[in-house]
């Protein structure tokens, strides 16, 4: 399988390369998209000498930039005929203040959900040449609604609301893709959100509010935390697992219970499909992207 994943110079992400990277005698390629170019060679480095696995490479991109997110695009179609499945998981979690992007918008609705928005449209057609069965497997969790009126929350920022609302517009964008899939024949490829049922200890320790961290800190010594490599393993057989596999779960919000996949509870917010259609309008014109325009137009 080959496997873009952004976000893999930490957490979660990183968890999930290190170990497809050393499952199945080495064969699955990996494409790490990252913000730092050091970090990422060093990561690669890391996962390279720990598996043997010499199939790993990188793209950067800072996901606060939709310049960059264009660049990377590019970048990727220029090396890549076909891609087999998508991590979407880079992202803040609780930032400690609203920080504003370049392009004017909150980072947190940038980087975890539009910058991925545009990404993942422009990639289509490389997961619809897969072999294997496309799939795009979205990070989130329960909860969260879109602020219409103040999408990049200029009036009212909170850490909470501003992490649940790209949450939400990942999983609205996730169910979309997904219907608009499952109306053409011959659909390959799958869309499936997941949600980690246990806290990862990953760097977002480092990002967090005090009060958060000291709180984390103390549940770690009672075993509340998972560690990125256990993450890894969960999540690993949503990238390798047959296309048959991967096509029963498109659609859904699934965790892992009691060693299984299940789904989790319906979400009538986010299943919303004019909500959804709206959701999608705004992103549209948020990217301001001849070639994104193009590609829903071809969908919807
Ligand atoms: N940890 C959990 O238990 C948990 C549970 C549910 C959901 N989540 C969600 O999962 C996602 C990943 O969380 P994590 O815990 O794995 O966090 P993490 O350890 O902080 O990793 C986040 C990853 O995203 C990358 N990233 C952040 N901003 C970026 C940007 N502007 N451009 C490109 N890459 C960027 C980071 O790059 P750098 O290495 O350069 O910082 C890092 O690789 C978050 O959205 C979080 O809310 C986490």
């Amino acid at each position: 399988m080959k496997v873009l994943i952004t976000g893999g110079t930490n957490g979660m992400g990183k968890g999930v390369a290190q170990i497809l990277a050393g499952i199945d005698d080495q064969t699955h390629e990996l494409i790490i998209l990252c913000r730092s170019k050091e970090l990422g060679e060093a990561t690669i480095q890391e996962i390279e000498f720990a598996t043997k696995n010499n199939k790993i490479s990188m793209v950067l991109c800072d996901l606060a930039k939709l310049s960059d997110v264009r660049n990377a695009i590019k970048e990727i179609r220029s090396h890549h005929e076909f891609i087999d499945g998508i991590f979407i998981n880079a992202g803040l979690g609780y930032a400690a203040k609203r920080i504003e992007t370049e392009d004017g918008m909150d980072s947190h609705f940038q980087v975890n959900y539009l910058s991925h928005f545009m990404l993942t449209l422009n990639l289509l057609d490389l997961l619809e040449k897969s072999e294997n069965g496309g799939r795009v497997v979205f990070n989130v969790t329960e909860t969260g609604e879109i602020f219409w009126d103040d999408i990049q929350m200029k009036n009212k920022w909170g850490y909470e609301a501003a992490i649940h609302q790209a949450m939400v517009a990942k999983r609205m964008f996730s169910e979309r893709l997904h219907n608009l899939y499952k109306e053409r024949d011959n659909s390959k490829v799958s869309f499936i959100g997941f949600e980690i049922d246990k806290t990862v200890w990953t760097n977002q320790i480092n990002i967090i509010p005090f009060f958060m961290k000291s709180m984390a800190t103390l549940m770690k010594l009672f075993g509340t935390f998972i560690s990125m490599e256990e993450c890894g393993e969960i999540m690993a057989p949503l990238f390798t697992e047959s296309r048959e596999e991967s096509l029963k779960k498109s659609g859904k919000f699934i965790t892992w219970k009691n060693v299984a996949f299940v789904e989790m509870k319906h979400d009538e917010y986010a299943a919303d499909q004019k909500l959804q259609e709206r959701l999608w309008n705004i992103s549209l014109d948020l990217c301001n992207d001849k070639e994104t325009v193009q590609i829903a137009e071809r969908l919807t």
